[in-house]
């Protein structure tokens, strides 16, 4: 290399330091080994797409970290190459890969002697951006992190909380708005309740930024919560599967995958299923304007004992007792449901609120038509349903829950 070569690059005014970088990121047989009998990684392949997230999960020492820092080049391949887009990213310069690849590691990795503000600035101020400039970014940057710049600005990392440090860690990784970020287990030492927190703020920051991220963990939930796709490593970096969250819970690949997820693997599928209309309990629908003896006449033939009262627009007023001491209108006997929920929302968000507000119905809309009621049943069904295969010969099960006793309680408790 030349002199000018290992100068300090010139300033980039560029979004992307590396010139033309998108961010599919290939590992095309990688292996990393220590030694002769030492391997960390084997011949990994596996292909990140532009703009998702893709969590590297499996116990801990199983090649995780090391093929995060393979990508970045802090650690050189033993074999094998990888590529962003179409560039081995051997033939980058590292110092210029890395200012284009964010890094977040546990407790944010911040400078310790450095205030916030410099930590969050150290890219932007590497790129040769004026002062203006850096401070302008240094501030929007801790606003999309959700820390109140006139009031962090200035602190030095140890007068942060976890969480905190944590934040200030993910925005000094977005300083010089790169493609690309690396996250190494960055919620591991923080309390569970700072971690479901940020957990929800990293998925809202992907959903208007749309960075092409990988993201390690060893912790299945937050693997299925996260990631748009999952890659399960056991011992020695092999890959078991490498799949969307729904597939890895639903069709583990391997008996080490079926082992890690864990046999409450159907519950958890229940954080990644949406609710879908064809899986939604039909109870009888009656009207507002009947009276109860003609409610009942509606709904004979259906073996409910509850209706669910919509109006002509097709909006939910709420539900009644079919029983025939109800006497009078629908609207005398009308009882509101407390929550419903849109239809999309995870089977988890609609078993969560059955628990707190102790109802067997959970009503789904879309905007503000009714189209059915979520029942225990229906989650049971749905966690236990195996997802579609990939060739689309999926064995879904029928929604079949008309009948089930589970469904004959009360919608709700206040029908006594
Ligand atoms: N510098 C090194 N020298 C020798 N072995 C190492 C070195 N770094 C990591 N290893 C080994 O490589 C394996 C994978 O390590 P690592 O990637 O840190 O795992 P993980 O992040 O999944 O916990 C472990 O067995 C670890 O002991
Ligand atoms: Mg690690």
């Amino acid at each position: 290399m030349t002199d000018a070569a290992n100068a300090l690059p010139p300033p980039v005014e560029s979004r992307l330091p590396v010139d033309n970088l998108s961010a599919v990121i290939t590992l095309d047989g990688v292996s990393k080994r220590y030694g002769a009998d030492s391997v960390a990684v084997d011949q990994l392949s596996l292909a990140v797409p532009d703009g998702e997230l893709c969590v590297l999960v499996g116990p801990s020492g199983c090649g995780k970290t090391t093929t995060l820092r393979m990508i970045n080049r802090l650690i050189e391949p033993t074999a094998g190459r990888i590529l962003i887009d179409d560039t081995n990213v051997l033939e980058l310069d590292p110092v210029r890969l890395r200012r284009s690849i964010g890094y977040v590691i546990q407790q944010g990795g911040l400078f310790p002697h450095r205030r916030v503000a410099d930590n969050v600035a150290t890219v932007p101020r590497l790129l040769g951006w004026d002062r203006a400039r850096v401070q302008s970014r240094v501030d929007e940057l801790l606003e999309l992190v959700g820390l109140d710049p006139a009031r962090y600005r200035r602190r030095f990392p140890h007068e942060l909380s976890g969480g905190e440090r944590q934040r200030v860690g993910v925005a000094r990784a977005l300083g010089g708005d790169p493609p690309i970020l690396l996250m190494d287990e960055p919620f591991g030492a923080v309390d569970p309740v700072t971690r479901q927190r940020l957990q929800q703020e990293l998925v809202q920051l992907q959903d208007t930024l749309h960075k092409t991220i990988v993201f390690v963990t060893h912790d299945i939930d937050e693997a299925t919560l996260l990631g748009d796709r999952i890659a399960v490593l056991s011992r020695g970096g092999v890959l078991e599967q490498y799949d969307t969250p729904e597939q890895v819970l639903g069709r583990p690949a391997t008996p080490f995958v079926a082992d890690f997820v864990g046999t409450d693997r159907g519950v958890r599928r229940l954080t990644v299923l949406p609710i879908e209309e064809a899986t939604l309990f039909q109870p009888p629908r009656v009207s507002p304007e009947l009276t109860m003896a003609e409610a009942r006449a509606a709904a004979a033939g259906s073996d409910s004992r509850w209706a669910v009262v919509v109006d002509e627009e097709g909006r939910l007023d709420g539900w009644i007792d079919l029983a025939p001491s109800r006497v009078g209108t629908v609207r005398g006997n009308l009882v509101r449901f407390e929550v419903a929920v849109p239809l999309g929302t995870s089977l988890r968000t609609a078993f969560g609120e059955m628990l707190q507000h102790d109802v067997r119905w959970i009503p789904v809309v879309e905007g503000s038509r009714y189209l059915g009621v979520v029942t225990p049943n229906s989650l049971h069904a749905a966690a236990r349903r195996s997802p579609p295969a990939p060739e689309g010969d999926g064995d879904r099960a029928a929604p079949g829950d008309r009948a089930a006793p589970g469904d004959r309680a009360a919608p709700g408790d206040r029908a006594g």
